[in-house]
């Protein structure tokens, strides 16, 4: 394990915002997990965050007088069986490597997740979803350190409450289990049903018919690179909003307002575009031009100016439409 001191958060998030960490810890082997606590103790913190990459992920002006925990670790092991490969891979492990391995044993049900910045062990903490694709349905078990017991325990999904970017590490147990392993069983074969409508119409446009999972997951990265910046270059952290979701009873008002909608899902970015607030910028925050849910950080350095920014979104849609955005990142220490 190392062991780091006063790190600049903003530094380790890719939307470029946050004050200074008192200590990082970086997880570098699974031996490392019985000491974590004891290194903690040690030192007297009282309060942690487990990090991956930072890319959905910032912290307040003020920082964070705690740990920041990340795991460094980044082994992938596969094993075939008839009709399905079992991936178990370490939590430290770059989420679209870990898809370029599936895709390349021609298994589906992340191919969809391509492209996504983050790494492995972050993809159950909102249960990443994308395309159609969510990957609740891919994880057989998920290895956390229980931070309550200081023992290592196995999850299986059904034990971690996924929902729409939401699972018991976001919310209820929020801080109480580092994920440092996840296996996923994943089919060999094609995707079935019906394609996400951008992801059909890409393939249409450029009159692809195979549904290969590497053709898709292609495919998808193609869109992807269309729409969301891609945060090596460009500060953000993907959707900034999240999509609104309504009752069954609501969906007919809807209609009456001439607001597009999938289901019980209301297409939030429509909101805010039509809120005229695309392209916009506010206290260094742009409203990406191509996908309204996302903010570009492009001169900004406090959270402050953030929040000032959010309200003023928030405002604007909650004037026009009567929703409430909810924000999709985490912030450290809150
Ligand atoms: N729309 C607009 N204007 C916009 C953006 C969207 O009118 O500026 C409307 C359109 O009707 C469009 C619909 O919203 O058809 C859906 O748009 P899109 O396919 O671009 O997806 P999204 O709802 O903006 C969500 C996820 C993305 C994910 C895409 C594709 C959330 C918060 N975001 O965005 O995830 O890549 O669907 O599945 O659910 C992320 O979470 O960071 C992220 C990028």
């Amino acid at each position: 394990m190392i062991i780091r001191e006063n790190i600049k958060i903003s530094e380790l998030v890719t939307m470029r915002i946050g004050g200074v960490a008192r200590y990082v810890f970086e997880i570098e082997d699974e031996s490392d997990l019985p000491n974590i606590l004891e290194e903690l103790n040690a030192r007297n913190v009282k309060e942690w965050y487990f990090l991956g990459c930072g890319a959905n992920t910032f912290a307040t002006d003020s920082g964070f007088d705690g740990a920041i925990i990340i795991n460094k670790m980044k082994g992938i092991k596969s094993e075939e069986k008839d009709d399905s490969v079992v991936f178990t891979v370490d939590g430290g492990v770059d989420w679209d490597d870990f898809v370029r391995e599936t895709t390349l044993k021609n298994c589906t049900g992340v191919e969809c997740l391509a492209g996504i910045p983050g790494t492995v062990g972050a993809a159950p903490v909102q249960n990443i979803g994308a395309y159609g694709q969510e990957v609740k349905n891919a994880i057989s078990r998920i290895f956390a350190l229980d931070m309550e017991s200081n023992e290592t325990v196995e999850l299986k999904a059904d034990e971690c409450d996924f929902s729409y970017r939401h699972s018991i590490f976001n919310s209820t147990s929020r801080g109480r289990y580092f994920i440092y392993k996840v296996e996923f069983e994943l089919r060999k074969g094609e995707i079935e049903g019906e394609l996400y409508g951008s992801l059909q119409k890409y393939l249409d446009d450029n009159n692809i018919t195979s549904r290969e999972p590497n053709v898709l997951s292609d495919a998808v990265r193609a869109v992807r690179d269309s729409k969301l910046p891609d945060p090596k270059y460009i500060a953000s952290s993907g959707s900034f909003f999240k999509n609104v979701y309504v009752d069954e009873s609501e969906i007919e008002k809807l209609d009456e307002m001439g607001i597009p909608h999938h289901g019980t899902k209301v297409n939030t970015g429509w909101l805010i575009e039509n809120s005229g607030l695309k392209g916009k910028v506010f206290y260094g925050f742009k409203v990406s031009d191509k996908a309204s849910l996302v903010l570009i950080n492009e001169s900004a350095d406090s959270y402050e100016d953030l929040e000032k920014a959010v309200s003023e979104i928030s405002k604007t849609v909650e004037e026009k439409f009567g929703f409430k955005l909810e924000q999709e990142p985490n912030v450290i220490g809150k």
